[in-house]
């Protein structure tokens, strides 16, 4: 009996959760969440699970007939060779499920217990999981919030599960690619204050920057956009468990606002103490304002733009 591809993802999930307590590797994924801080309640409420090191777990449970082999296949659970050898996609990893916005499993992202080999696996592209469109995280702080106020985009699964656990459910992670315009017209419909918050490395930095480019084509009036720097090494998750809860609502508070970023990131390349730097800047400026959706946040940046150019 072939069932609907959302519910063998919830079959799978729970499949995940049930191996964690009950696979002979229990204690290893157990004692990894336990050294990241995780609480049980906590791995309950994402529904963390433990993809079991073998070749056929899932394959095993799941795959009793050739149809189901091909949904298997089809949702890329499982893995076919050149040979047409079937085999488990997620072999010992740490599961996270991911819900799409109206709360269907369409998609698992995997992590390693030992460093070494990918870090994160995420599941590839299927005919219900689409990377671009998907926000980890997003579903449950919709949840959980009669308003969303304040929405914080976040780089990993790590970060918005840390985040939670110290009662802020309010943040939402692109799962491993840039923060696209989809993913910011799925938050302008949710929220008025948008917070990126990616890790205090140079990918984090940059991912802000792509994050700002991506994001104004959406950004209508009336939602904010804002950045929240962290420190050298730190990501939101490492920050949390360092400064606690208040203190990093506080960060947020007191994020950079859109204008600020995105001319202190322009004039770091433009020298706009001399004509040609100031003519280099408006060329680099001009094209961002100019897709950027909302009247007033053009005009903001318009005028912004003038005051470094002295027009
Ligand atoms: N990511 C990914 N594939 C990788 C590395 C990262 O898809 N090989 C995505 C994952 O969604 C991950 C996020 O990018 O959650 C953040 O990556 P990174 O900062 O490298 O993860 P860490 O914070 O180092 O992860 P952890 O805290 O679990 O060690
Ligand atoms: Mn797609
Ligand atoms: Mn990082
Ligand atoms: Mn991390
Ligand atoms: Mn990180």
């Amino acid at each position: 009996q072939l069932q609907d591809d959302y519910t063998l993802m919830e079959q799978v999930t729970r499949f995940f959760q049930h191996q964690l307590r009950q696979n002979g590797n229990s204690k290893k994924a157990i004692d990894y969440l336990k050294n990241r801080g995780l609480s049980g309640d906590i791995v309950k409420q994402w529904e963390i699970g433990y993809a079991p090191d073998g070749w056929s777990a899932l394959l095993d449970t799941f795959g009793k007939s050739p149809q189901q082999i091909k949904q298997l296949i089809d949702l890329r659970l499982v893995n076919k060779n050149d040979q047409g050898r079937t085999y488990d996609f997620f072999r010992d990893r740490i599961m996270f499920p991911i819900r799409d916005k109206r709360g269907r499993v369409v998609g698992f992202g995997g992590r390693v217990l030992e460093d070494g080999g990918p870090k994160y696996l995420n599941s590839p592209e299927t005919r219900i999981f689409h990377k671009g469109n998907e926000l980890f995280g997003f579903y449950s702080a919709r949840q959980q919030n009669r308003q969303l106020d304040t929405v914080v985009v976040v780089e990993g699964y790590m970060d918005v599960v840390a985040l939670s656990q110290f009662d802020i459910n309010i943040a939402t992670a692109a799962l491993g690619t840039a923060t696209t315009l989809e993913h910011i017209q799925m938050l302008v419909r949710a929220t008025s204050h948008i917070v990126c918050c990616y890790d205090g490395d140079r990918a984090g930095r940059e991912a802000a920057w792509r994050a700002l480019e991506n994001a104004l084509p959406a950004l209508k009036d009336g939602v904010r956009l804002s950045f929240l720097f962290l420190p050298d090494g730190e990501d939101p998750d490492t920050m949390v468990r360092q400064v606690g809860k208040d203190t990093f609502l506080g960060m947020l508070n007191e994020a950079m606002p859109l204008s600020r970023f995105f001319f202190e990131n322009l004039l770091k390349s433009h020298n706009v103490g001399t004509p040609e730097g100031k003519i280099a800047l408006k060329k680099a400026a001009m094209p961002l304002i100019e897709s950027t959706l909302g009247a007033d946040q053009k005009n903001m940046l318009l005028e912004e733009l003038a005051k470094h150019t002295g027009e």
